[in-house]
């Protein structure tokens, strides 16, 4: 049975300034040419002080809210993936829910696991609906995180920092998911872990890359069985991207298992792949949100073009879990997709120079516990920036200020 639930809306939310990886390779003494074709990335998303998961999240979703025409008092489910909370407790969910108004009859909640977390949540709400329990209500998913590694570790080119806001409905615009079909795969490995009392993540980076691989081999193959033999190929696959030779890796890795062998698995890769992974490389690892800019790059660049055509979707969260799906992209999409200028965060933003990267870094480790002004402005009047984070109050409350529309 072909399902009509699925994305109806998305938006991307990301940090006002970048640092242009040609810039990084030079500080490190790093050819550049190791970031750029060797992992995959060209820029990474910084977020400043006053920039954190709550704000980018809540960009993310007033953009997915105005430009959709979609209405916040539609949503009945919130759900919010990451793996970097600004609260032990309170969720990021419920600071969603008072700067983006959503009904009190609303069940709202923050997913956990590693990058899969936003995953977790979409799945979800597919079920939600799928089980009635939406009585023609929407659900709000919103994947936000900010991807730190130390300065100077292997990982630091990884960085990225963003939010993905997707409406998911019955009925959706953008692209059909199939409900109840999904490859999963789960293991306990230490490839990726964040102590407690660290902003910094700590990975074993080769170990992850293989890990990766072998939760693709293991989703893809469940998913994979269940296909019948004369079922319409995917057309686009979009993958976890952590910086873009994974998701290369990952192609190759899974059209092997389709019997390619490694040179033809290759080719196939610019047309089935390339096009998702042109916003990730200027945006950088959004840790749970990066399969979805994946997703926001191939329905930027070719929504049209795919319309009624299957899209595979696979999600790795370190730890580790891993799901294969896959859905259909919508009639029509190419229309809507146009109206939401995906990629307009991304292009307003600036370049920083490395000395403000630097100073945003060391500022890292205070940045939770600024003072807010003792006023707490909740307001930032007209800004250009929709959503700010002033700091906290004398109880350790964190208090954001809403710009007003314009
Ligand atoms: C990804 C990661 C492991 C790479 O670490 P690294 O040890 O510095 O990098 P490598 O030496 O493996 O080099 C990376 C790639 O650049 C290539 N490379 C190196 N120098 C190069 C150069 N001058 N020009 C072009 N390519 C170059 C390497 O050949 C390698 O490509 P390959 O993977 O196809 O072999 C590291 O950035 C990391 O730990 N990231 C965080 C964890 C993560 O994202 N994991 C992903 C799974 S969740």
């Amino acid at each position: 049975m072909r399902s009509t639930i699925g994305i109806d809306s998305l938006a991307l939310g990301v940090p006002r300034g970048h640092l242009d990886l040609r810039d990084l390779a030079a500080a490190r003494g790093v050819p550049a040419s190791k970031y750029l074709d060797g992992i995959g990335t060209h820029r990474m998303a910084i977020a400043a002080a006053d920039e954190d998961p709550v704000t980018l999240a809540a960009s993310a979703a007033r953009r997915a809210f105005a430009l959709s025409g979609l209405d916040p008092k539609e949503i009945g489910l919130c759900v919010v993936g990451t793996e970097t909370a600004v609260d032990h407790s309170k969720p990021i969910a419920a600071f969603l829910h008072g700067l983006l108004g959503l009904p009190s009859a609303c069940r709202i909640f923050e997913t956990k696991h590693a990058c899969f977390g936003g995953t977790a949540g979409l799945l979800n709400a597919l079920d939600w609906i799928a089980s009635g329990s939406a009585r023609g209500r929407s659900a709000l998913v919103v994947c936000a995180d900010v991807a730190r590694y130390a300065p100077g570790s292997p990982g630091e080119p990884t960085q990225g920092a963003g939010a993905v806001a997707m409406i998911v409905s019955e009925r959706p615009r953008l692209i059909e998911l199939d409900v109840g079909r999904s490859g999963a795969y789960a293991r306990d490995v230490h490839d990726f872990w964040r102590p407690l009392h660290s902003k910094d993540a700590a990975v074993d980076g080769q170990l992850s890359v293989q890990c990766y691989l072998d939760a693709l081999a293991g989703a893809y193959g469940e998913w994979r069985r269940d296909e019948p033999a004369d079922a319409e190929p995917l057309a686009r696959t979009c993958y976890h991207v952590p910086y873009g030779k994974m998701a290369r890796k990952a192609h190759r890795r899974r059209r092997m298992i389709d019997g390619l062998d490694e040179a033809s698995a290759d080719a196939t890769f610019a047309a089935e792949v390339a096009s998702s992974l042109l916003l990730p490389a200027q945006i950088g690892n959004v840790y749970t949100g990066s399969l979805y800019v994946a997703l926001a790059s191939l329905l930027h660049a070719e929504a049209r073009a795919i319309e009624g055509q299957r899209v595979g979707l696979f999600s790795y969260g370190s730890g580790c879990v891993a799901e294969f799906f896959a859905g259909r992209v919508a009639a029509g999409a190419g229309e809507l997709v146009a109206r939401l200028d995906l990629d307009a965060p991304v292009r307003a933003s600036t370049r920083l120079t490395m000395a403000e990267y630097e100073a945003i870094r060391s500022a890292d480790a205070g940045a939770d516990r600024r003072a807010a002004p003792p006023s707490a402005a909740l307001h930032l009047g007209a800004s250009e920036q929709p959503v700010a984070f002033l700091g906290v109050d004398t109880a350790d409350r964190r208090i954001y200020g809403l710009a007003t529309p314009s």
